[in-house]
């Protein structure tokens, strides 16, 4: 037997029993007269002692010469400790060591393997194994594991099975670029890894599945972000016979449960928004609405009046920052310069200071009178000591440059509680979104969405004002998941390929399997999906989700550890007939 208990389980009730333990040396202090070693396992640390006056002197010499991460092994007898330490469960008792095996030796870790750790990320994503050793990186798969536990019986609970669909697979059109997997059998073919199984889950409601389910592993080759790895997981759903908003009620559901059960928060209905007002009062289709600074729509009050920025723009629009009037200009250029930045793109910001006094003091003062100032701030709603920060421009360039600043202040002013949480449906998105680069209309969604009944009479001559019934999950500010109700009628998807600039030869060749499963009677169905990564991340008050995924790609796409993409054997190039053209 290697152990009887774990590092983290003994304590006072424990004292008098002879154990076993098995572990990793963290720490050794030896004090001369007394050897005390740290030894930690998953579950957490252990005090080991060896004593002159107790211990075996050749044990306490072989206890001298282990070093950090040995794998040792040790059996003696609980004992309580003279100096107790209340920060872990294990701190009133030590184990005064009768027999030591070293299990393995371990090299001297290029960083220190405790809480807080000296590895920068770099070092640490190389021997990621040792900073999984590390509590608060274990503790995240630790919790990414019970989060996958609670949904898994949730959805079973509702009915829902696990379905695993295939990973190589043709192209699913999501949007982003797809990997490619070449075949040895197939010279000059390629399979593409799933952006997400959508196509499958589909054919599954066909098939009479009526309610799937699956954590899934998804691959996008697009630019990394913080919340985006190339290759990430979701929980992906889908159901027949049911609308939008059972859809909505089963994940909100599962949501709240989610909620409950980690959190402890209980919630009423989540809040929806269309994606109309979403935009107009946050300029984002994932607004976090934990707190205020909403957009206030300026151009009534601001235009004509000589003021040829605001006058020519399509859009004029700010926000109210509470308490920040006493901004100093430096700050406000910095602002300015932040705004400025490419990421962001605007051409200046324009600022109203409603002084505790009660003076106005703006950067446009040249152009309008104190009464107008006024107005607008009474529309703000603004209380002397905020400060309005302005912007204008077309209406898609401004929006997100405001809400990008929004979200800035909130981040510099503390205002993103990671303890609070609010959900947040999104509804009614635009099926159809123009591509200036392509000079044509993309699915918002996928091109597999339903535009809402209402709305398919104007497909053909207003097809940019469709509305779909598709939906979003934010929480947080974040987007969580993804769905819509789908086309389940052959002529309906083939109009919408063709709206697309699909030919019937296109479309026959990427998507016959689907068009001609829904000759067989599609059911109506609908679906969803969540990024689970995202979801665990916010859950455990985070928005990083590298953190949460055992073995994460760098910024470049990399893994740092094994040391891949890596080129590969000419020899396997040429046995899958890859022809590498160099300049
Ligand atoms: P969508 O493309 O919106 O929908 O994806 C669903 C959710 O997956 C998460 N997500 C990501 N998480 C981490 N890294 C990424 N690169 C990444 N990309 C997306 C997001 C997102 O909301 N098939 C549809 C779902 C459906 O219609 O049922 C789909 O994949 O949280």
């Amino acid at each position: 037997m290697y152990r009887t208990h774990t590092c983290g389980e003994l304590n006072e009730s424990n004292i008098g029993q002879k154990v076993i333990l098995a572990g990793w040396i963290q720490t050794i202090r030896d004090k001369g007269f007394v050897t005390w070693i740290d030894l930690r396992d998953r579950y957490g640390i252990t005090q080991l002692v060896f004593d002159e006056q107790r211990t075996d002197k050749d044990l306490i010499e072989k206890a001298r010469k282990l070093g950090r991460e040995y794998v040792i092994q040790v059996s003696g007898t609980v004992i309580e400790r003279s100096s107790k330490n209340p920060n872990i469960s294990t701190g009133s008792i030590e184990i005064l060591v009768e027999k030591l095996s070293i299990l393995n030796e371990s090299l001297v870790p290029p960083f220190t393997i405790e809480d807080d750790t000296d590895g920068g990320e770099e070092i640490r994503m190389k021997y990621r194994y040792l900073d999984i050793r590390r509590n608060p990186v274990k503790d995240k798969l630790i919790f990414r594991s019970k989060v996958a536990q609670l949904v898994r019986n949730y959805l079973s609970g509702e009915g829902f099975i696990e379905v695993e669909t295939p990973v190589l697979i043709k192209s699913t059109p999501e949007g982003a670029r797809d990997f490619v997997v070449p075949s040895r059998i197939n010279p000059g073919q390629f399979y593409a890894l799933p952006q997400s199984p959508q196509t499958f889950k589909q054919l599954l409601m066909v098939a009479g599945l009526d309610k799937y389910f699956q954590l899934v592993k998804c691959f996008r080759d697009e630019d990394l972000r913080a919340d985006r790895q190339p290759e990430f997981t979701q929980i992906d759903c889908e159901m027949s016979f049911v609308e939008q908003e059972d859809v909505l009620n089963t994940f909100e559901g599962l949501t709240k449960h989610l909620l409950k059960e980690l959190k402890g928060i209980s919630f009423d209905k989540f809040p929806r928004m269309t994606y109309a007002e979403a935009m107009r009062r946050y300029g984002n289709d994932k607004p976090d609405v934990r707190f205020g600074m909403e957009f206030i729509e300026l151009n009534e009050e601001l235009q004509n009046n000589g003021f040829k920025v605001f006058d020519e723009a399509e859009l004029v629009v700010g926000i109210n920052v509470e308490k920040c009037a006493s901004y100093t200009r430096k700050q406000l250029d910095e602002l300015t310069d932040w705004v400025k930045r490419p990421q962001i793109g605007a051409s200046g910001l324009v600022y109203i200071r409603y002084n505790e006094d009660g003076s106005i003091k703006s950067s446009v003062d040249k152009f309008y009178s104190e009464d107008q100032l006024k107005i607008v701030i009474n529309k703000a709603n603004a209380q002397p000591g905020d400060l309005l920060l302005l912007l204008s421009g077309s209406t898609k360039k401004v929006r997100p440059q405001l809400s990008a600043l929004r979200m800035e202040l909130a981040e510099r002013l503390g205002l993103r509680n990671p303890d609070e949480y609010a959900p947040l449906w999104v509804v009614d998105f635009p099926l159809l979104e123009w591509d200036e680069d392509e000079n044509r209309y993309l699915a918002m969604h996928h091109p597999f969405t339903s535009p809402k009944p209402e709305d398919i009479s104007i497909l053909d001559t207003k097809p940019g004002e469709v509305r779909a019934n598709a939906y979003d999950l934010v929480l947080n500010g974040n987007e969580i998941g993804g769905g819509s109700v789908r086309i389940y009628n052959k002529e309906l998807q083939g109009k919408m390929l063709s709206l697309l600039g699909f030919t019937e030869e296109d479309a026959e060749a990427q998507f016959g399997f689907l068009m001609n499963a829904f000759k067989f009677g599609a059911p109506p169905h609908a679906g969803i999906a969540f990024g689970f990564d995202r979801l665990v991340a916010i859950l455990g008050g985070q928005e990083v989700i590298r953190d949460y995924i055992a073995f994460p790609k760098n910024n470049s796409g990399r893994d740092v550890m094994i040391d891949a993409p890596s080129y590969i054997y000419k020899e396997q190039l040429k046995e899958l007939n890859i022809e590498i053209i160099k300049d």
